[in-house]
């Protein structure tokens, strides 16, 4: 167990052994009994940084009933205290957001300033989940509202934990969308199993010592790391998981909801998302839109803008405002900020060059990129894109952006609706009577008019309809999904009964 003399420095330090990092149950960080441990390499330059544990199915099973066991002892904790220690974390990720920012960026090819602002965002979510939960709250109902029913018959309800909650973030924001979950499952009362990613398991191994330094008790929050293939199904089949909260790609996220049977869910999952343009659209807002949701993190966002879908009388001089900011981007080494970094593997980077080879073989014309030197793939702009090609379906999860031509909202509509995902929609227009028509028509979680497809501000509801998710994200809502309302019913008898003057309404 670490000494609590330790100041948070040394704590990270003491995190690993060497390049080792061990894994976290019962307040105690330990090595697994595998003996094995998962390499984590720099998707820049491919050199090994760290190894994880590769923890077993016994371990899983100790670190469950760890949590399970530590359920009675949470829950009685009182909600201001649970409060209070969210708020201490938020200070402690402020405090340290370079440092870990530092190994972020290197663990995941991140932009310095992007890692280092995962971690200052998710230290504004648990702030944020801190000053919700105050709020928290149920209702009192009168029965005599429904037919038949009288003043003697109540209804209190409350929220309630639902018990050990599975916390499984992604690569590509491995702090702050595992973040996400945690806060709002340990305010709602629930205790927590995190199983970070394999890219991108070091940094989230943090949480660990700043709930211990904010007050969590031992037991209460455990990290379990291993392969997802090796543990992820375990996990989340096991009887004693009362939840899964998982972001990820839709092929997992969609195997998981198999798996888990009658678990609740909460899945944040892949995007194709559209960006409607019509021929009235602010050139300058809707160009700076398409460039920055495209490209930020090399395109390695769910919300990314994944096609542009523009009216005759813009495409020409939108496409070319496009490719002319396209080209300015800066690429290379992550540490020098550079907009377009690594892909996180060598396989993603052959996806993503396979729907460009595809788009190009059936006659999609190349305004720029298609260059790859190592994991880093040249942003790629592809015009005339039709709908017999993969770009316009499948999410490339890097930087490559396909315009699509249509003729008319229809049309725009039509190609938006037919994509097995549903996460966001764009609407660019200076009409807004017509964006909020065509909005309502878009089969999507969220639509964004004159803007970029975004998860944020976080407390906003976030979600996906389709194959792009299931059950809704945001402060308020991710509280309300990890809990559930338990319902006390007061039937009055006669004993108690006022006598009454009027009798008008008296049966
Ligand atoms: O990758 C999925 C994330 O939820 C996207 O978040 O819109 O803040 O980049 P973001």
């Amino acid at each position: 167990m670490l000494s609590i003399n330790l100041n948070i420095d040394e704590k990270f330090e003491s995190l690993k052994d060497g390049m080792d990092y061990s894994y976290l149950i019962n307040g105690n960080w330990e090595k697994s009994s595998s003996g094995k441990t998962i390499p984590i390499r720099n998707p820049y330059n491919k050199e090994i940084i760290a190894q994880i544990q590769a923890c077993t199915r016994e371990e899983v099973d100790n670190c469950i009933k760890i949590a399970r066991d530590s359920m009675e002892c949470w829950v009685e904790t009182p909600l201001s205290k649970r409060i209070e220690i969210l708020r201490k974390s938020a200070r402690l990720m402020r405090e340290m957001a370079e440092p870990l920012g530092n190994i972020l960026m290197q663990e995941i090819g991140k932009p310095i300033k992007s890692a280092i602002s995962e971690i200052m965002r998710t230290a504004d979510i648990f702030e944020g989940t801190a000053d919700f939960a105050t709020s928290i709250g149920g209702e009192t109902i009168m029965g005599d509202a429904f037919e038949g029913t009288a003043r003697d018959k109540l209804s209190i309800t409350y929220r309630v934990p639902l018990g050990v909650i599975l916390c499984i973030g992604p690569f590509n924001y491995p702090f702050n969308l595992t973040g996400s979950k945690i806060a709002p499952a340990l305010v709602a009362g629930n205790t927590v199993i995190m199983k970070p990613p394999s890219f991108g398991a070091i940094t989230p191994l943090h949480f660990g010592i700043f709930l211990e330094e904010a007050g969590v008790p031992p037991g209460v929050f455990n990290i379990i790391t291993g392969r997802g293939s090796e543990i992820g199904d375990y996990l989340t089949g096991h009887s004693g998981i009362n939840m899964v909260a998982f972001t990820g790609s839709s092929e997992t996220g969609i195997h998981l909801s198999k798996v888990a049977g009658m678990k609740p869910l909460l899945l944040e999952l892949g995007g194709k998302d559209a960006a409607i343009v019509l021929d009235d659209a602010d050139l300058e807002i809707t160009v700076n839109s398409i460039i920055s949701g495209a490209f930020s993190f090399s395109g390695q966002r769910c919300t990314a803008v994944k096609r542009v879908l523009p009216m005759p009388g813009i495409a020409d001089k939108l496409i070319e405002r496009v490719v002319e900011e396209t080209k300015n981007l800066s690429i290379g080494d992550p540490a020098e900020n550079n907009t377009i970094g690594p892909l996180i593997t060598s396989k993603q980077c052959d996806y993503v060059q396979g729907l460009i080879d595809d788009a190009l073989q059936k006659g999609a014309t190349l305004k720029c990129g298609n260059r790859r030197e190592g994991n880093i793939m040249w942003p790629t702009v592809l015009d005339h894109v039709t709908t017999e090609m993969r770009v316009a379906w499948e999410e490339p999860f890097g930087p490559v952006l396909p315009f699509i031509r249509i003729q008319n909202a229809e049309q725009a509509i039509k190609i938006s609706n037919e994509s097995m995902y549903g996460l966001q929609g764009m609407i660019f227009t200076e009409n807004i009577d017509l964006a909020f028509n065509i909005a309502q028509e878009l089969e999507v979680g969220t639509v964004q008019i004159n803007g970029k497809s975004s998860r944020g501000p976080d407390h906003f509801p976030f979600l996906g309809t389709k194959s792009s998710g299931l059950g809704t994200q945001g402060i308020k809502c991710s509280i309300e999904s990890m809990s559930r309302p338990k319902v006390v019913v007061m039937n009055l008898t006669e004993k108690g009964k006022l006598i009454r003057e009027c009798g008008v309404y008296e049966k």
